[in-house]
């Protein structure tokens, strides 16, 4: 073992984060590990610890999993965001007992097969979940080992290459979570903290001068949409998305797609998906999603006979709470004063 294992691997057994899936006695469990890993695919650990807890409680293992109904897959995620992971993990399940008897496969070529693995997926499981001698790399390994080494942090090759030189052959699990941990708290993007770090006699970086300060501001999109609001007596319209890459399969409320620049009201009601007499309704929504500001203007129309429109339902305003929403979708019902 390395100097920089050493160091690192001590330094973990003290200071590593209390997570769910990390209780010694799920580390075998390839299923939990591989839940966790997809839920942290695009979201921080603060927010997936909550979700991981139930989606366990609720299926707490595979085959409970691959049985479940995709809506109450789908129930359980909303507001997690990405669904496309949680319909691929509902799939997934059904392929892993059908196909390898339950039994979580352990190698990364197989483990590619499934969908919604990725390369970054297939090796943290491999390595988290089997202790193989392989490593996920993810923007927190990358950061810490492109430091440590001195190498440039959009080289993929030269940084995968030094990883696998400074793996351990034992405790590989703990030795992917342990540099995953340094790059969250001590080794950050925007805040470096030397003194309190591990790897500092190992360490090559040169922090540039400015880079204790300068805060990595995000750079936000903003985009707009129209929501359409048809209510029918106590009822009012939801669609089904489908096939998008985003919130495939969650109910919600018509609108247009997410432009550049602000709609006139006037072509939000040309465009609208069925011609009524719509009202606007004051106000905006303003909503913030990883890098874009998200503003929602809403038109509504109360109709008198129920017409069809494809791809959706009417659905009861007290029963809406009952399907699979995105927050936005919440958030939206909220302001509209229907949840
Ligand atoms: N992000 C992705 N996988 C993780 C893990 N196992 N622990 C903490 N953060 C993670």
């Amino acid at each position: 073992m390395s100097n920089l294992s050493d160091s690192l691997l001590f330094w973990y057994e003290k200071n590593k984060r209390k997570l769910p899936w990390r209780r010694i006695k799920d580390l075998n469990n390839p299923y939990f590990i591989w839940i966790s890993e997809i839920m942290l695919q695009q979201t921080n650990v603060n927010t997936v610890i909550r979700y991981y807890k139930q989606f366990i409680k609720k299926w707490p293992t595979i085959e409970k999993l691959a049985n479940a109904k995709l809506d109450d897959v789908l129930f359980i995620w909303q507001g997690l965001g990405y669904y496309n992971r949680a319909i691929n993990a509902h799939k997934s399940a059904k392929i892993i007992c059908k196909d390898f008897n339950g039994k979580f496969p352990s190698s990364t070529e197989r483990l590619l097969k499934l969908p919604g693995v990725g390369k970054y997926t297939a090796n943290a499981i491999c390595s988290i979940a089997f202790n193989k001698r392989t490593i996920g790399i993810d923007v927190n390994v990358k950061r810490v080992i492109s430091r440590i080494f001195n190498l440039d942090i959009n080289d993929e090759k030269k940084i995968e290459k030094t990883c696998l030189e400074v793996l351990p052959y034992r405790n590989n699990a703990d030795f992917m979570q342990a540099i995953m941990d340094v790059g969250s708290s001590i080794c950050t993007k925007k805040k470096i903290n030397c003194s309190i770090c591990p790897l500092i006699k190992d360490c090559n970086y040169k922090i540039p001068k400015n880079d204790q300060k300068t805060l990595f501001k995000k750079k936000y999109k903003r985009r707009f949409s129209y929501i359409y609001l048809m209510q029918w007596k106590n009822k009012i319209f939801l669609k089904k998305r489908n096939k998008t890459k985003l919130l495939n399969g969650l109910m919600e409320i018509p609108g247009t797609e997410w432009s550049e620049s602000k709609l006139s009201t006037n072509i939000a009601k040309t465009i609208a998906p069925v011609k009524l007499n719509w009202k606007v309704v004051p106000g905006t929504l303003a909503y913030n999603i990883s890098n874009c500001k998200l503003e929602v203007n809403f038109l509504r129309a109360k109709i008198n006979r129920k017409i069809n429109i494809k791809n959706g339902k009417w659905i009861k305003q007290n029963k809406i709470q009952d399907l699979p929403l995105s927050t936005l979708t919440k958030k939206i019902l909220d302001r509209l004063s229907l949840s």
